[in-house]
């Protein structure tokens, strides 16, 4: 199979390794110091959330546990979510009582995270929290109520820091901007 290389259909770096980690450790200390007192029990969101959850946790001095939950909105890297979303992992524990940290890559039109959210707030947790390393605001079509936001961006489609462009270039370090014109699906 062949793909892309990043450096084939990159617009621009839009935040660098060195200005993500400065923010996610800032969003760690302010969720420590929010939480002080508390046990947190921190949902991922699969699979875009894997790297900040990483990151951010190293930043959260409390005790906490972790769980992962997997949601289907877009098929494909850029196909628009509708709204109709389905959850493909659920928690294996229950989180009735317990204070809950939703982290998540990136909300977009807001449809993937108020599902979540609705379904979450059935188990009547003691509180559900959301913290999302970019925010897409411009595209928001449903009201979410995001707690902590790494970065407000504009309406272009990015890649890297656990966002994928069809499920590849996950993997970098930094989060960029595609080219649509350059980019070409793997083949
Ligand atoms: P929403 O339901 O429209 O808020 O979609 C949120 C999900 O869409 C995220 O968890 C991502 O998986 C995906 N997504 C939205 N925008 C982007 C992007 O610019 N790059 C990569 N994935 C994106
Ligand atoms: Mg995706």
């Amino acid at each position: 199979m062949a793909v892309q290389h990043w450096q084939d259909f990159i617009k621009k770096e839009l935040v660098s390794e060195e200005k993500l980690q400065a923010r996610i450790k800032e969003l760690g200390e302010e969720i420590t110091r929010d939480f002080a007192g508390k046990e947190l029990l921190v949902i991922s969101i699969l699979r875009g959330g894997v790297m900040i959850t990483a990151d951010l946790i190293r930043h959260i001095d409390l005790p906490l546990a972790v769980e992962f939950m997997a949601v289907a909105s877009y098929e494909q890297g850029m196909r628009q979510s509708d709204g109709d979303v389905r959850i493909t992992l659920d928690l294996r524990t229950p989180i009735k009582g317990r204070h809950v940290l939703i982290v998540e890559d990136i909300i977009d039109s807001g449809h993937t995270l108020k599902s979540v959210l609705e379904l979450l707030q059935t188990r009547n947790p003691a509180s559900l929290t959301i913290c999302t390393l970019l925010d897409k605001f411009e595209r928001r079509e449903v009201d979410v109520d995001i707690r902590y936001s790494g970065f407000k961006i504009e309406n272009e489609f990015v890649f890297g820091y656990g966002l994928d462009v069809d499920e590849y270039y996950r993997n970098l370090p930094f989060i960029g901007t595609v080219d649509l014109e350059k980019y070409e699906p793997p083949s």
